[in-house]
């Protein structure tokens, strides 16, 4: 099976079904192998405010929801959870948040400088929504590397389902690009199952990746979050995940993918099986944690197991019980002339 030349219409009949999951695991793990060994590579998740201006119609985060406490950690505390994290192994930070405005430019310049200069050999990787492209400039020169930024869907009529009229597909899609000409290393993605989302959809997701050709691709079940306008909508299915991280992993063989805190929080098994169809990322959370359960995209968001950086060891220990790796590592992408030598079935 041939994923990269498969038309429309075959890749909609590959999604429709579960027969032939084995086949697309099978093919994904053997690619994830030749490029990435048995190496898992880990990201210390900062999840620094969770203030947002924005209403995404599916996240706890929404600034309608008046059931949030709201936090935003200082720099002195986010320098502390990245050393902290550096003294665990981590080499990459994630800092995460909802587009809050009291992290402008005046204030992030100088936090990534500082934790660029005290950890030069750990990767800064920023998920902090849409900004001008002046502003991912600025933060890109200050030493942030890579930009987590999901397009959520590739089809502007599902987007405007997920989201109020002021956020508007058009400028996320220009983030993208924005991102990727200042020469960030660009991680896009979207929910699987999301209230609208068809075969159809899914479809031009994958297209739209293909187009847009990020390092980095994170998807995860929808769940369902109490205070959303989305609180009665059903989770996003288990198997459809995993057919499409397989799938992923087949058409961007080097890609680094993540098996997401969603499909841990959907299943207990959830991480395990991610990994085996073709992930190859962790992202741990370095959040204090008593201020986790406020970071609340969706209900239940899992976070005081093996999500937690506190249990690296056990995470570790489970990971290498199943064959796998974790390594000290900042977990670029391969370079081309490795795929090159590298490749074979
Ligand atoms: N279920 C699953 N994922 C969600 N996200 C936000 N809300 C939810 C939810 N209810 C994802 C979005 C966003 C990322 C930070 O978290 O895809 O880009
Ligand atoms: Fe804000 Fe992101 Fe949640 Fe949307 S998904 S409300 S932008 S934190």
């Amino acid at each position: 099976m041939k994923i990269n030349s498969l038309t429309d219409s075959e890749l909609q009949d590959l999604l429709a079904t579960n027969e032939f999951d084995n086949e697309l695991r099978r093919q994904a793990l053997a690619l994830r192998r030749n490029f990435y060994g048995n190496k898992i590579f880990i990201r210390g998740l900062i999840e620094f405010t969770n203030y947002c201006h924005n209403n995404c119609y599916y996240c706890g985060l929404r600034c309608e929801n008046k059931n949030l406490v709201r936090y935003r950690l200082n720099t002195k505390e986010i320098l502390a959870c990245a050393d902290k994290g550096y003294a665990l192994g981590f080499r990459t930070f994630v800092l995460q948040g909802g587009e809050d405005d009291y992290f402008s430019d005046e204030v992030l310049v100088p936090l990534i400088r500082q934790l660029h200069q005290q950890h030069p050999d750990a990767a800064i990787t920023l998920s902090i929504g849409e900004r001008s492209k002046e502003s991912y400039k600025a933060l890109f020169k200050a030493g942030a590397e890579r930009y987590l930024l999901r397009h959520e869907t590739a089809n502007a009529e599902h987007y405007a389902q997920l989201h109020p009229v002021r956020q508007s597909f058009a400028i996320r899609q220009h983030c993208l690009q924005d991102l990727k000409e200042i020469g960030y290393v660009v991680g896009s993605g979207f929910m699987v199952g999301s209230p609208g989302q068809t075969a159809a959809t899914l479809i031009e997701d994958l297209r739209f990746l293909q187009k847009l050709n990020p390092d980095m691709i994170g998807i995860g079940p929808f769940i369902h979050h109490a205070d959303t306008p989305f609180a009665d909508m059903p989770n996003g299915d288990l198997q459809l995940t995993l057919r499409l991280i397989a799938i992923l992993r087949i058409m961007f063989p080097t890609a680094l993918i993540p098996a997401t805190t969603a499909l841990a929080t959907l299943s207990p098994e959830g991480r395990n099986l991610g990994l085996a169809y073709g992930a190859n990322v962790l992202m741990p959370n370095l959040t204090p944690v008593m201020l986790r359960k406020s970071y609340s995209l969706y209900d239940n968001k899992a976070s005081t197991g093996l999500e937690s950086a506190e249990y690296l060891e056990k995470l570790k220990n489970e990971m290498t019980e199943q064959g796998w790796k974790i390594v000290v590592d900042r977990g670029n992408p391969v370079s081309g002339v490795e795929i090159i030598s590298n490749y074979q079935l």
